[in-house]
């Protein structure tokens, strides 16, 4: 029987993603996830049952699915939250295995989480804690720290792309900032730490058309050859400007389903429903 073309285009898209098991184009494997289990720590609680992800240098990850699927907890057992105890899978980044490394660790070697609800830190200063970090990092890669004038320097191009008032700099990290202003304060530490795999968990909830565009923005400023994104979003409109390499569906704590943006032009037309449907219609997709 003749597939529909959508559903032709999905499988097209989960076939490239089998023979996309070496990376495209030389690149090196960043983030290799194999069946990954975690519980709530101390607690019976099964959260993620079995997560299969690949992440090459240069990819940008989309990763949607209903509220509890565990796409939060994904990201925080991801950079080493102790809420989460990993009971099985395993995860290496950077050629490392992920949970020999403690999450400062994690960060050093260049993975940042920006989180769903950024918390704030009164009495310390934004430009004090981002060149903390930014220094933390840079002994860690054997540069030298910099001073803070030195710093200015480095940070002020990005205040510009993200149109962030610099009177932010001396302000508490996020107190008495709005939500919006969080998610784009976030951003700011990862365009600052140069993240060589940003996770944005929900980067764009809470966000006004032009913060969207200018999160976007930075966002896609973050890209170089070799670092990659992953987002949690349950919103196209934030895919319509940091074009997702691939999309993939968590459900019960699994990726059922992965594929380009096609995956997501499936969710935003037809809900989780329609994925059920497809994968009702075309087992063979489903991935776990
Ligand atoms: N520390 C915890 N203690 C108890 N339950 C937890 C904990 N962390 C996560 N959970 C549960 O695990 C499930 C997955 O949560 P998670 O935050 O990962 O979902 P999510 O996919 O990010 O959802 P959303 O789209 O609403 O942000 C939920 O049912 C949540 O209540
Ligand atoms: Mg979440």
């Amino acid at each position: 029987m003749q597939l529909p073309a959508r559903l032709q285009q999905v499988r097209v898209a989960r076939t490239a993603q089998k023979r996309r098991l070496i990376c495209q184009a030389g690149g090196k494997v960043m983030l290799e996830v194999s069946d990954l289990q975690a519980k709530v720590a101390d607690t019976d609680k099964a959260i993620l049952k079995g997560v299969n992800l690949t992440i090459c240098e240069g990819e940008s990850h989309a990763i949607m699915g209903q509220n509890g699927s565990g796409k939060s907890t994904l990201s925080r057992v991801l950079v080493g939250d102790p809420q989460y105890e990993v009971t099985g899978g395993s995860a290496r980044f950077q050629g490392q295995d992920l949970f020999d490394l403690e999450p400062e660790e994690r960060a050093r070697l260049g993975l940042f989480l920006s989180f769903q609800s950024p918390i704030a830190i009164p009495g310390v200063s934004n430009i004090d804690f981002l060149r903390l970090a930014y220094n933390s990092r840079q002994k860690a890669l054997g540069k030298p720290e910099v001073e803070p004038l030195q710093f200015y320097g480095h940070v002020m191009p990005k205040l510009d792309t993200l149109h962030i008032d610099p009177s932010w700099l001396d302000r508490s990290v996020n107190e008495g900032f709005s939500g919006g202003e969080r998610k784009r304060n976030e951003v700011l530490q990862l365009a600052v730490l140069e993240a060589d795999l940003a996770i944005l968990d929900e980067i764009d909830s809470g966000l006004d058309i032009d913060a969207l565009r200018d999160v976007a923005t930075a966002v896609n400023g973050l890209k170089r050859g070799n670092t990659a994104t992953l987002m949690v979003t349950h919103y196209k409109r934030l895919l319509n400007y940091i074009h997702p390499t691939h999309v993939h569906v968590m459900r019960a704590g699994q990726i059922i389903l992965s594929g380009g943006i096609e995956v997501a032009d499936v969710l935003e037309n037809e809900g989780y429903e329609g994925i059920t449907n497809l994968l009702k219609k075309e087992p063979a997709l489903q991935t776990t």
